[in-house]
C-alpha cells in the first residue's frame, strides 16, 4: 500500500525541495501546483529520477469549489488510501505599505497562505482520524511570528496560520495526528529573487540565506516517526535573524 503525502505549491521553490525529500523517504507524492504544469512536471521528472513516486494534482488553493473537487475525487480513485502527510507549502507575497494596500491584495494574500489552509485540511483530517495516523506541516513566515513592515497582508495570513496550527494541534492530538508550522526567513526561492540579498544578509546571524532544501529536511524530520511527540509547535529556520 502506498503512503500518500500531498504538497500545495510544489512546483517550484520550497514546495518542490520538500516534495523531493519526503519522496526519499517512501512517500508517493502528490504535487499540487495552480497553473504552471511544466514546472510542476520537473519537479515529478526530479522525483522519478531518483526512484520514487508521484502524481500531479493540479487545483488552485484558494479556490473552495476547486479544492473540494480534486481531493473528494482522489478519494473516490483510491478508496483505500488515505494522504497521511499534508505540507500547506503554497503561497504568495503582494508587498506594500497598508495606506497603499487595496483590499483585493490583502484578501487575495489571506485566501492564498490563510483560507487554502482551510480548504484543504478540511477534508485531509478525517480521514487521517480514521486511520488513526497524520502529520501536517504548514509552511508559515518569520513574518508571521515578527510582522514585517510592508507585509500587513502576508503578516495576517500567517500569524493566523501559526494560530490556526496550535488550535487544530489540541484538537487533534489524540488522533497520533500532528500539526505544526515552520516559520522560514529569506530562503533562495523565486519568491526572495528581487530582494536585496547583500543588504539583507547584513542583518543575518548566519550571513546567508536558506536554501530551500534546508526547510524539506525540518518537514522531513516532522514527518518522521521520532516527531510523534512535537505538536503545536512553530519552529524557525531564519539563521538566527528572529527568535
Ligand atoms: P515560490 O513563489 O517559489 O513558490 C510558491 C508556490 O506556491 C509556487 O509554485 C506557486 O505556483 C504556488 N502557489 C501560489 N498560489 C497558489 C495557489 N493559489 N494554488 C496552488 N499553488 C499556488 O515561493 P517559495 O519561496 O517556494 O514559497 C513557499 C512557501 O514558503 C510559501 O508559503 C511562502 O510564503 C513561504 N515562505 C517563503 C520564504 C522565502 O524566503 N522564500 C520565507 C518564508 C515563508
Amino acid at each position: 500500500m502506498n503512503k500518500y503525502a500531498l504538497i500545495t505549491g510544489a512546483g517550484r521553490g520550497i514546495g518542490r525541495a520538500i516534495a523531493q525529500r519526503i519522496a526519499k523517504n517512501g512517500y508517493h507524492v502528490l504535487i499540487n501546483y495552480r497553473s504552471n504544469h511544466e514546472e510542476a512536471q520537473r519537479t515529478l521528472d526530479a522525483i522519478v529520477a531518483q526512484g520514487g513516486q508521484g502524481t500531479l494534482m493540479p487545483f488552485d488553493v484558494s479556490d473552495a469549489q476547486a479544492v473540494q473537487q480534486n481531493i473528494e475525487a482522489w478519494y473516490k480513485d483510491h478508496p483505500n488510501d488515505y494522504i497521511e502527510l499534508l505540507v500547506n507549502n503554497a503561497g504568495i507575497r503582494k508587498d506594500n505599505l497598508m495606506v497603499f494596500l487595496n483590499p483585493e491584495d490583502f484578501d487575495k494574500v489571506v485566501s492564498t497562505n490563510l483560507s487554502s489552509f482551510f480548504y484543504v485540511t478540511k477534508l485531509i483530517v478525517p480521514e487521517m482520524i480514521r486511520h488513526r495516523n497524520g502529520r501536517i506541516v504548514n509552511i508559515a513566515s518569520l513574518s508571521g511570528v515578527k510582522g514585517t513592515p510592508g507585509q500587513t497582508n502576508y503578516s495576517a495570513a500567517k500569524g493566523g496560520l501559526i494560530a490556526a496550527t496550535k488550535a487544530l494541534a489540541q484538537e487533534i492530538a489524540k488522533k497520533h495526528i500532528t500539526v505544526n508550522a515552520i516559520a522560514p526567513g529569506f530562503i533562495h526561492t523565486d519568491m526572495t529573487e528581487g530582494l536585496d540579498e547583500e543588504m539583507l544578509k547584513k542583518f543575518i546571524p548566519a550571513a546567508r540565506f536558506g536554501e530551500p532544501e534546508e526547510v524539506a529536511a525540518l518537514v522531513a524530520f516532522l514527518a518522521s516517526p521520532e516527531a510523534a511527540y512535537i505538536t503545536g509547535e512553530c519552529i524557525n529556520i531564519n539563521g538566527g535573524l528572529y527568535s
